[in-house]
């Protein structure tokens, strides 16, 4: 076993783009932040250490962390945050897992700048890939650029200031297409190859809340891989790519040498609102010249090579995004893990908008209206993350701390919402969120499930248009989902469950619900310990999609996980550990 280190500073930096500078919280100053490049069986140590003024915890998204949750670093569910001026080490055991993944903030608004490839190489080298080896790889992070500081995103969607919004797509950290103060375009991403060379993206979203097309002109991809799950090798043009999901692919530099363009375009539902720029970002594709080593074109040659621009999807086309998955399926025999064939617990999720009252507050009739917080919610329940003075979820499992004195209470996710209704009338994606109280209301608290070990667990999510007709790439920490089937409209177990793929469904750790659709999902509690579950959406996350998904075998936490790493935080441990 090979141990892989880092040391990641965490600090505010001034960057500037499109002649702002922008405060930005980054890893070593760069953004993207560090890849981490690891072989599968690697442990991975990374030194967190925390310069900047905002709370910190880094999350490794996908990374299965098998038996060890400790790691997983959600900030008051898996441990206490890092705070300004402390430190962390996170250990990570890769085994079983190769492909792309990534690292990333896992604070509000934070993660758009906190972010890099997490790379697993297969242990027996790139000969082992179920697909041809490529010359190189490559890793292409979608990422937002937002001119204002991100810290206060939090705050102000909080009071409703909501005309927070990036302002430019970038691939790499690189801008392109945009033009600044003085009328220069800003660089793009530029990716040079080799004639007849085949090339391995590695396509990560990083964004924090679009979806995204990504094309380059004159080109192919072959789909390989998604969120480290091998797919079953698909040949198309467009790359559908949700923020949490990624995805591999294959491109041949097949065409005649020149340069193309490669642009990544965000896929906007058409509601709610119309006011969000319309942006992309333009990289290149550009071909190595045989004759001058890729020297620059001789002064007063003719223009050979006008790059070529790619068609995209029209900006509020799901449709491409609906078939794009549709067309993922697994290698069975590559899977690391057998599709059970029953599942032993159902639930069925809506995804919706609802309002609370806020603390001490009564809000009814007319002041209802005037004084009620919107909400994100699944089956009408909104989550809300124990505060700072509490103890992390996951301590509170392992310390049988009781929830007067670890200061948070829990409340069991239904397995269906409180009341049917006809989920994707399009009536209902009119109306503003106090009037969905017509529904219900919204109850707002530390929502978690608890799952035996081994349980196999069906999940429907299905979006509704109280959403505002939004998709969810809905994210699970600690497993995989094996995606059975998706549908537009109301999911109806009495003719979709014959749809399910019991056959060769991917693996994802993120699984997009479609916009007024469904998905149903299929995983196996085998991972015990305290794992987030929420839509990777910042705005719905921040507003309360999640729950937390606890998986127990029986026994407590305590016999089943290792102890907490040496420098997990204590003090609370000690609170907690009194009371006992
Ligand atoms: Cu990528 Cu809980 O997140």
């Amino acid at each position: 076993v090979s141990v892989i280190e880092h040391t990641f500073v965490v600090s505010q930096v001034n960057m500037t783009h499109l002649c702002k500078e922008t405060p930005v919280t980054v890893v070593n100053g760069q953004l993207p932040g560090p890849m981490i490049n690891v072989t599968e069986g690697d442990l991975v140590v990374v030194h967190v250490i925390n310069k900047s003024p905002s709370n910190i915890t880094i999350h490794w998204h996908g990374v299965r962390q098998w038996l060890n949750c400790w790691a997983d670093g959600v900030p008051m569910i898996t441990q206490y945050p890092i705070l300004p001026n402390h430190n962390f080490t996170y250990r990570l055991n890769v085994t079983g897992q190769e492909g792309t993944l990534w690292w990333h903030a896992h604070v509000p608004g934070l993660r758009a700048t906190l972010h890099g490839a997490f790379i697993i190489r297969p242990r027996h080298g790139a000969s082992s890939y179920p697909f041809p080896k490529p010359d190189k790889e490559v890793p292409i992070i979608i990422g937002d650029w937002w001119t204002m500081d991100l810290t206060l995103l939090e705050k102000h969607f909080k009071k409703e200031i909501v005309d927070d919004l990036p302002v430019a797509a970038t691939i790499n950290g690189k801008i392109g297409d945009l033009h600044n103060c003085s009328g220069l375009v800003e660089d793009g991403y530029v990716l040079d190859v080799e004639p007849g060379k085949t090339y391995l993206l590695r396509i990560i979203n990083a964004v924090l809340f679009s979806e995204y097309y990504l094309k380059i002109a004159g080109h192919k991809f072959t789909v390989v891989a998604a969120d480290a799950n091998y797919i079953k090798p698909y040949t198309t043009d467009v790359i559908a790519v949700a923020p949490g999901e990624t995805v591999d692919a294959l491109v041949v530099a097949n065409a005649s040498p020149g340069r193309y363009y490669m642009v990544a375009l965000p896929n906007q539902a058409p509601l709610p609102d119309p006011q969000i720029p319309v942006f992309a970002t333009r990289g290149m594709v550009q071909y190595k010249h045989d004759h001058d080593h890729g020297e620059e074109e001789e002064e007063g040659a003719p223009s050979s090579n006008v790059p070529l621009l790619p068609e995209m999807p029209d900006q509020h086309d799901t449709m491409t995004s609906f078939y794009f998955r549709s067309n993922l399926t697994s290698l069975p025999e590559r899977r690391r893990s057998q599709l059970p064939a029953q599942a032993d617990e159902s639930l069925f999720i809506t995804l919706g908008l609802g309002s609370f009252c806020p603390r001490g507050r009564s809000c009814s009739g007319i002041y209802w209206r005037n004084h009620s917080v919107a909400a994100a919610t699944m089956n009408n329940v909104s989550f809300h993350l124990p505060t700072d003075m509490a103890v992390p979820l996951l301590d509170v499992q392992y310390c049988h701390c009781n929830s007067t004195s670890s200061g948070v209470e829990l409340y069991t996710l239904p397995d269906k919402p409180p009341r049917a209704f006809n989920y994707t009338d399009p009536v209902l994606a009119q109306w503003d969120t106090r009037k969905s109280l017509l529904l219900e209301r919204t109850r707002r608290a530390t929502v978690v499930r608890r799952f035996r070990y081994g349980a196999v667990v069906d999940m429907v999510f299905q979006s509704t248009s109280l959403l505002q007709s939004d998709a969810n790439p809905m994210h699970l920490h600690g497993h995989d989902m094996f995606v059975l089937a998706q549908g537009h409209g109301n999911y109806d177990a009495a003719k979709d469950v014959a749809r399910y793929n019991l056959v060769d469904p991917p693996m994802r750790n993120t699984v997009m619900v479609p916009r007024v659709g469904w998905v149903a999902i299929r995983f196996v509690a085998d991972n015990p310990g305290v794992w987030f579950m929420h839509c990777h959406y910042e705005f719905h996350l921040m507003m309360g999609m999640a729950a937390v998904f606890i998986v127990e075998d029986g026994r407590t936490l305590d016999s089943v996980l290792p102890p907490p790493p040496v420098n997990h935080p204590k003090c609370y441990h000690l609170n907690c550990l009194m009371e006992n």
